[in-house]
């Protein structure tokens, strides 16, 4: 499948700005104070684009709000890897009826993964009258021409063509934390899991290239920012559409070698590439995060290659050993697939014994969702929902277990961790993340946020572990 590299030239995006600008001196013009509310669903990469979203609003003079009553301007980044998201995107836009009704000029945009699957869009147009401009990821760079077309034309505005995807460079970013940062190296995916809508909705696998990269996670340390997780929908074939010899163990290399105190982590790594190079680059590098999210989806050899995973269990087995071998103590972390069409008892018990034997810090467990357009869709399944929860509730309660033992293990010991942010909570008042990004809850001063310390762990549970900040 041949697909050519497209960028988006640096005047288009300016061209965008110019939008922003104009607008935006026109809500000053008129004493305007407008809201914008984004909602985001869905992985980490759509949180990035809403950054990129709230950027642009940002520069149209746009402040921000979490009340729908308010907001002048709604936009929902939806997603599209399981029906569950789906419903509820539509279900909350379905609610937004309310607060349009309140403010007649409100302008509702549905924007990401779900819309730009053409059956989403159809049941948009007729459907949901309230929505007044859907666009698709690979529309993103030129949302403030859009939002203007909304805005002045009194007219519905769709703009989801079928598309390979661009590379944009230049788009402003507001950003959600000062601390930590998302910093998108590529976009895409060419895997083609028989069970998975975003290589449709996202296009073909294309990298950024390293000097950006590079150049904006040194902005981003400049600025005090602590914790890079470099975000791609499998970053172990960062680089190969470049043409370029720099791969994502380079790549981690060249920000390693930043000066300054902060954190590498990156996600997602797809086994089938993942290589000793990689381990190897991540003990190395100091500021690697020891922490790997690696899917494994299944722990039987015919459901993986029906989900054409492209490895054996026993390959993804030892992909784990030589990862320990490198870092004894990295943080693995899975996702996993229940219920994947064609999935007998016998072959899910494969999946609970591969996971008793990695023990993962955490897993992140799916019963299968069908999707519109890919090849799982039409294989056949002869296993109930009935069966399928009841597969689903033991590998929950398999990977609760091993998860706070491992929490427990971590009792009495001293960690370094990064304090990120607030709780809310009087006691526990803030959340800090491990080196390998577990969770530890903490009471202290809030001038320790954004500062690395050391913290003694005194208890857990499944989901995060508590401690006491070390003096000094
Ligand atoms: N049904 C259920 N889970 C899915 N995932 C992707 N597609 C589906 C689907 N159709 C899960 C995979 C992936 C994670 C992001 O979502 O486990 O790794
Ligand atoms: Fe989907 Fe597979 Fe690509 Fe991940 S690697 S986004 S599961 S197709």
């Amino acid at each position: 499948m041949a697909y050519e590299r497209k960028e988006i030239s640096i005047d288009s995006i300016r061209r965008q700005e110019d939008i922003c600008r104009d607008i935006y001196e026109k809500f000053v013009a008129d004493k305007a104070r407008p809201l914008a509310m984004v909602d985001t669903y869905g992985c980490q990469q759509n949180e990035a684009d809403s950054e990129k979203l709230r950027g642009y609003l940002a520069e149209m003079g746009y402040a921000f709000t979490q009340d729908e009553f308010e907001a002048d301007v709604i936009v929902v980044n939806t997603c599209a890897v399981r029906e569950h998201a789906e419903m509820r995107v539509l279900g909350n836009v379905g609610q937004l009826n309310h607060s349009k009704k309140q403010r007649p000029g409100q302008i509702i945009a549905v924007c990401g993964c779900m819309v730009q699957q053409e059956h989403m869009t159809e049941k948009i147009k007729k459907s949901y009258p309230v929505v007044d401009l859907v666009f698709g990821p690979h529309e993103l760079w030129r949302f403030p021409e859009l939002l203007l077309k909304t805005m002045t034309g009194h007219k519905r505005v769709f703009a989801a063509e079928k598309c390979d995807g661009y590379v944009a460079e230049g788009m402003p970013l507001k950003r959600d934390s000062s601390v930590k940062a998302w910093l998108s190296i590529m976009y895409g995916c060419n895997n083609f899991c028989t069970y998975c809508v975003v290589p449709y909705v996202r296009g073909r696998e294309r990298s950024r290239r390293p000097e950006d990269i590079v150049a904006e996670a040194r902005q981003l340390v400049e600025s005090g920012c602590k914790d890079i997780t470099l975000l791609g929908q499998n970053v172990n074939s960062y680089g190969k559409d470049l043409g370029s010899d720099v791969d994502f163990a380079d790549l981690i290399r060249m920000i390693n070698d930043i000066p300054g105190e902060f954190l590498i982590r990156f996600m997602t790594s797809h086994p089938k590439d993942a290589t000793e190079k990689l381990f190897k680059t991540m003990a190395e590098c100091e500021k690697c995060a020891h922490q790997l999210h690696l899917p494994v989806q299944s722990g039987n050899d015919r459901v993986l290659k029906a989900m054409n995973r492209s490895y054996t269990a026993e390959k993804y087995l030892e992909q784990v050993r030589l990862a320990r071998k490198y870092m004894p103590d990295i943080v693995l972390t899975t996702d996993i697939i229940v219920g994947f069409p064609g999935e007998t008892d016998e072959e899910f018990e494969d999946t609970i014994r591969l996971c008793d034997e990695v023990r993962y810090d955490a897993m992140f467990t799916f019963i299968y969702s069908k999707r519109v357009g890919t090849p799982a869709a039409s294989m056949p399944d002869a296993a109930t929902r009935e069966d399928k929860q009841r597969r689903f509730d033991k590998l929950l309660e398999a990977a609760n277990r091993v998860s706070a033992e491992k929490h427990a293990e971590y009792i009495g010991k001293t960690v370094r961790v990064l304090v990120d942010g607030e709780t809310g909570k009087a006691e526990y008042n803030l959340s800090s993340r491990t080196n390998g990004g577990r969770l530890v809850h903490l009471s202290g001063d809030k001038s320790l946020i954004g500062k690395f310390i050391d913290v003694k762990i005194t208890s857990g549970n499944t989901w995060a572990l508590y401690g006491k900040v070390e003096e000094e």
